[in-house]
């Protein structure tokens, strides 16, 4: 991939950017609960400031689906970016529109404009053309610095680009994929994986595109349980739908030359649900009784994974937790795996979402070579495939 432009290749001073921020942030009962995000786009948003920038901002939030919903509004994180910069950060009641116009041309040097959810239209996840040019408006400069989104093909992400003169990368987007090359470029040995979560077919593609690349991928959350199922194993109550157990088994037949780099847990904790005993115990993979629901790998499968992380890797990618990390005692897995991790002398790469979620509840960000704020985006460049919203920037 060719090197791509960031703001530190142009001149900004006066300049009325459109900035594509990732403030997809947790909320509940209209609290911020995870301001990750928020702050990782301070740097860019400063240099903006400095520079003497009128900065709008544009984001989504959720998954709205084209329509207009209150509790997934944006306002509460204009509120809170406000906060963090100690600044006024003016809400605006959409992301395109007459009056939005009015308030972007309006806006000064050291302002900043947060626009309204771009997801509250349809034309935002179809890459609508005509809405990419509202939203574009009269920006001088695009800069995507949306990490977590630069697997969408979205107006926000690419479709604006068309009709904003120059379009960099923010100072975030450089710092991830300057960080997230390494595990790119990444193959052979030394090269470990780690994959959790419920869904395999989400991980389908990733496991395709990496097991022939790593010395091993460690396997662990629910999705193992359907890689038990389709090799006849009993998994009890254990979370496994259709298409996982399907998916599993395509991958199991498709990559079987590389067999023996996949590994799966060799032991599990699981509690009994029927009848609902609240029992729980430990149990070797091939000893799941029928009425237990295996929650999280077992003590055998942590010192395994936790030798391979701090004895064999040089190089480590994670994505997804081994089990119900939000509940004790089953997150006591993954924390066996995030302090691997912050062991190990290798280069240590977490991607987003519940694993990112864990690590920083866990307190382990810091001991780790980089946390990214992107899960799909993460994985996505990982596994070698092109982001368009990266593609759509200007080449360096
Ligand atoms: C994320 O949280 O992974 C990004 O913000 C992208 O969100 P999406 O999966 O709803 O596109």
């Amino acid at each position: 991939m060719a090197r791509k432009k960031s703001i530190t290749d142009v001149d900004l001073s006066g300049k009325h950017p459109l900035v594509r921020v990732d403030f997809n942030v947790p909320i509940e009962g209209g609290e911020i609960t995870d301001e990750t995000r928020i702050k990782a786009a301070l740097p860019t948003i400063n240099a903006l400031l400095d520079a003497g920038c009128a900065v709008t901002l544009c984001s989504h939030l959720g998954r709205p689906k084209g329509k207009v919903v209150p509790e997934e509004s944006l306002a509460p994180v204009a509120e809170r970016l406000g906060r963090i910069l100690n600044a006024e950060v003016t809400m605006a009641p959409d992301c395109v529109g007459e009056e939005v116009a009015r308030m972007r041309a309006d806006l000064q040097p050291g302002q900043v404009l947060m626009l309204e959810n771009t997801r509250f239209h349809a034309g935002e996840e179809k890459n609508d053309r005509d809405f990419a040019e509202q939203l574009a408006g009269d920006a001088d400069l695009f800069i995507d610095d949306a990490f977590g989104s630069m697997h969408r093909a979205h107006a926000s992400t690419v479709g604006v680009t068309e009709f904003i003169g120059e379009c960099v990368s923010g100072l975030l987007v450089r710092e991830e994929l300057d960080q997230l090359t390494r595990c790119r470029e990444a193959s052979g040995d030394g090269f470990i994986v780690i994959l959790g979560g419920a869904k395999v077919e989400d991980k389908i593609d990733a496991i395709r595109q990496l097991l022939p690349r790593v010395e091993k991928l460690l396997v662990g959350g629910a999705m193992a349980w359907s890689f038990l199922k389709v090799q006849g194993m009993e998994i009890g109550e254990s979370l496994s739908k259709p298409e996982s157990v399907e998916a599993a088994g395509a991958i199991l037949s498709e990559l079987s030359e590389y067999r023996d780099r996949l590994m799966l847990p060799l032991d599990v904790h699981m509690k009994q649900v029927e009848p609902d005993t609240g029992e729980m115990k430990f149990a070797d993979a091939d000893a799941i009784e029928p009425g237990w629901d295996a929650l999280d790998i077992g003590p055998k499968t942590r010192e395994e994974y936790r030798r391979i992380i701090t004895k064999e890797a040089e190089v480590v990618f994670w994505n997804g937790p081994m089990g119900l990390f939000e509940v004790s005692p089953f997150d006591e897995g993954t924390r066996a795996v995030a302090q691997a991790l912050a062991d190990t002398e290798a280069f240590t790469v977490v991607g987003g979402g519940d694993s990112a979620a864990a690590i920083t509840q866990m307190g382990f960000e810091d001991k780790l070579s980089h946390v990214s704020t992107g899960g799909g985006a993460s994985i996505e460049y990982v596994q070698g495939d092109e982001l368009p919203g990266v593609e759509a920037l200007d080449e360096a």
